[in-house]
């Protein structure tokens, strides 16, 4: 599939009833485009991942809509592609067939193994999830979004989990095998130098239940020089307004 845009319409989000009722999301509007890599930013609890799983089919607005390519999404959406922030694979199945169940039967052996092999894991395909390590299993778990063909891919905290410098790799395989894929990606992180590094626009969410805070565009060509000085003033930015004063 080619890349998607996700279109998100006057979205609120409250789970619960009456006194129980609690706001998360509200007149949450955006407009994703097809390709972009936009990165959801904000504090724990904010509803991150409740305005990805929206996206991804995986619950609905209470009101509002929700559209990939234009079209509603209602249920599960095969058109998007989840990475978690747990690996979440089968333990009993092997790496190779973690990522078949990704691609649903559209995937031939030999695309799988391809898929594996963009993802720096020739030579394990047949390894067993614990017997390798918490890096591989997310890269797994990435050829896994990947393999169905998604349209949207979208990423939960992927990389919260895992070292700091197996972090900043996986940051750039990130880019490299989305960007052969064409898919466009959502990445919702809390850490900021990751939003800077990967991001056409960072949506910063205010606290849970007052919505969108502000969109920050993030205008330097890829591939990223971490340390760039033009990225200096939007990381003092965003640092701020989660209040740390650099
Ligand atoms: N299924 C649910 N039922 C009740 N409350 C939920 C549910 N899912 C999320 N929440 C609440 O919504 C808020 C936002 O959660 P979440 O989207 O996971 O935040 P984030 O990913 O930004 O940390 C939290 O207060 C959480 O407890
Ligand atoms: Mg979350």
């Amino acid at each position: 599939m080619s890349p998607a845009s996700v279109t998100i319409t006057e979205v609120n989000k409250h789970f619960g009833k009456g006194v129980k009722r609690v706001d998360v999301l509200r007149d949450i509007n955006l407009n994703i485009h097809a390709g972009e890599v936009l990165v959801l930013l904000g504090p724990s609890g904010c509803g991150k991942s409740t305005l990805l799983r929206l996206i991804a089919g995986l619950d609905s607005p209470s009101e509002g809509q929700v559209e990939v390519d234009g079209q509603q999404v209602s249920g599960v959406d095969p058109r998007c592609g989840f990475v978690f922030q747990e690996p979440r694979l089968l333990p009993w199945l092997s790496l190779k067939d973690n990522v078949a169940i990704g691609a649903r039967g559209k995937r031939s052996e030999r695309e799988i193994h391809e898929l594996l092999a963009s993802v720096g894991l020739t030579g394990f395909e047949k390894h067993i999830p614990r017997q390798v390590s918490g890096g591989m299993a997310q890269r797994t778990a990435l050829a896994r979004g990947l393999a169905g063909h998604p349209g949207v891919l979208l990423l939960d905290e992927p990389f919260a989990a895992l070292d700091a410098l197996t972090r900043l790799l996986m940051q750039d395989l990130l880019l490299e095998v989305a960007g052969a894929t064409g898919a466009t990606v959502v990445l919702v992180t809390h850490d900021i130098d990751e939003a800077l590094h990967l991001a056409d626009r960072i949506v910063v969410l205010a606290e849970r239940g007052r919505g969108i805070d502000e969109i920050v565009k993030v205008n330097h060509p890829r591939p990223r020089d971490r340390s760039h000085p033009g990225l200096a003033p939007l990381r003092t930015e965003l640092l701020s307004k989660f209040g740390i004063h650099p």
